[in-house]
């Protein structure tokens, strides 16, 4: 089983936005799951350097466009690390693989004829950029977006033949109805195709931030054309002296932001069938994180520092939160407010004091011992390890989160509901007392393996704490797995109380 996946590659034209931390901890979220279902995965991120708005930062800060992108990958590289996020590769569309390879590509879709020249006299906007029809802008002519006007664009480029396409993408769209996720975003995309395809320019002239195109050294690759490649180009030269096209291609899933599903999934695909490559298997089309409705984005001044909110609560917690707060898929908007409530209540509450009061009592009722004694198990976990698994073959990150957090419930239900304290009163219930106790540890160890993909690093400080193995392989989901051990004490608390300053202080 081979899971390839890929976020966008981010534009650097300033610091990383939560939107992009967003993106990177819930694709890590999949990853870390799939790897525990035993699949050979491969995780790639990365950022996309050769854009006109990151030229023209670098031009603002008087840098040389390629100083500044060296300067500015150091914190975009941080991003993964920093959210808990484990990268197999971090991919700069400046590196010299990169673009031999794109090079290499562009020249196979010229040399299968799709690519001729022509006149370009239109709209495009830099924040997206994006060429712009009139009837995609606003009733005053602006980026219906970022609600700036476009610039006027007249320029001898090379184009694309994508409308030569347009019968093939539908016979994948048609054979593969699974394609796209959501199906909305499916019938988004197909529609687009169905409504007719039109060529799109694929370089630019007059710049000079951008690979050079193989045939017309005169011109750059468009943007796109150029970061697009980068989820096959990185397969290239990822791992020096071996080619990872065999192992990983095309069992790719790309996540992705929904302000740029035509791009992946009509552009690329039609790329990849030019260029003689399959097209992917999968895409996944995420929505928004808002704020008072609207996108949560720099360009639109109301930004949040991802790594802000990591200092205060920890990166476990901001995963938590991100995959929670909003549906995965959906728009959906978010609070500061609310990760706090959710550390404190859910995190701190829920999974920490189960813990706390799991681990004290086996260490003051039986010295530290666990023994599997004499109860019924409260939660069928082998039916909560094939729901969850389910849910995240089919990207529902927040419906499978929710599913175990019902779990992290349940045994909270179970602890009130048995009253260990009143057992340990009357020797005459020990080995129900054992029983009850040993549900709980065995219903934590299991909970802390499903949860270690969303909570990579608190999911491996509960097995510890109950002093149970660290393998975290997803048939270890299932009832009765928790060993027999001794030496458990009562854990410190894995969600300390947070101390905030006053809001008017701030
Ligand atoms: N460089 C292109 C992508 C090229 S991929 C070949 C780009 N970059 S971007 O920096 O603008 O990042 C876009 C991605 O960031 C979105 O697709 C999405 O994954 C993420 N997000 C940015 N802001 C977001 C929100 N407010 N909410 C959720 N995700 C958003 O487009």
């Amino acid at each position: 089983m081979r899971f390839y996946l890929t976020t966008p590659i981010y534009y650097v034209n300033s610091t990383p936005s939560i939107g992009n931390a967003y993106t990177t901890s819930i694709g890590d979220m999949l990853v870390r799951h799939q790897r525990q279902r035993g699949a050979d995965a491969f995780y790639l991120t990365g950022v996309d350097e050769h854009a006109t708005k990151v030229w023209r930062v670098a031009q603002e800060q008087g840098l040389d466009a390629q100083e500044y992108a060296d300067r500015i990958a150091v914190p975009w590289r941080e991003l993964a690390p920093r959210m808990n996020a484990e990268v197999d590769f971090f991919i700069r569309t400046s590196d010299e693989g990169h673009k031999t390879f794109v090079r290499e590509f562009l020249q196979r879709m010229y040399d299968n004829g799709d690519v001729y020249q022509d006149v370009y006299a239109g709209w495009y906007c830099v924040g997206c950029e994006e060429f712009k029809t009139e009837e995609e802008l606003t009733e005053d002519g602006l980026c219906s977006i970022h609600l700036t006007k476009p610039e006027w664009i007249e320029e001898k480029n090379w184009f694309f033949r994508l409308s030569a396409y347009q019968e093939r993408l539908l016979e994948l769209y048609d054979t593969r109805p699974d394609f796209v996720l959501p199906d909305f975003r499916y019938n988004e995309a197909r529609s687009f195709i169905a409504g007719g395809l039109r060529d799109f320019s694929i370089s630019r002239a007059g710049q000079p931030w951008g690979i050079p195109l193989p045939w017309d050294e005169s011109q750059v690759a468009y943007v796109w054309a150029d970061a697009l490649v980068n989820y096959l180009s990185a397969l290239t030269y990822a791992r020096p002296g071996e080619d990872l096209r065999d192992r990983y291609w095309p069992a790719v899933h790309h996540l992705l932001g929904k302000d740029i599903l035509r791009f992946h999934c009509v552009y690329w695909p039609a790329m990849l069938f030019s260029a003689g490559y399959e097209p992917p298997q999968q895409l996944f089309v995420h929505g928004y994180l808002l704020l008072d409705d609207r996108k949560i984005s720099k360009s639109l001044g109301n930004a949040i520092d991802p790594l802000d909110l990591v200092d205060v609560y920890g990166a476990d917690a901001v995963r938590y939160w991100m995959a929670r707060a909003v549906s995965f898929g959906r728009d959906g908007s978010v609070s500061i407010d609310g990760i706090r409530e959710r550390y404190e209540n859910e995190l701190a509450n829920d999974l920490g004091n189960l813990l706390s009061r799991t681990t004290a009592m086996v260490a003051q009722y039986r010295s530290g011992s666990l023994r599997r004694g004499d109860a019924e198990p409260p939660l069928d976990l082998d039916a909560l390890g094939a729901d969850v698994g389910e849910r995240l073959d089919r990207f529902d990150v927040t419906g499978a989160l929710d599913a175990v957090w019902e779990g992290v419930r349940g045994l909270n239900q179970y602890v009130n509901a048995e009253a260990p304290w009143q057992l340990a009163k009357d020797e005459a219930n020990a080995a129900r007392l054992d029983g009850v106790l040993y549900n709980l540890v065995d219903g934590l160890t299991a909970l802390a393996v499903a949860l270690s993909p969303f909570l990579p690093e608190t999911g491996p400080s509960i097995l510890e704490a109950l002093r149970q193995e660290s393998d975290l392989s997803w048939d270890r989901v299932r009832n009765g797995v928790a060993a027999e051990v001794d030496g458990i004490a009562a854990a410190k608390p894995l969600f300390p109380k947070i101390e905030l300053p006053p809001a008017d202080a701030a």
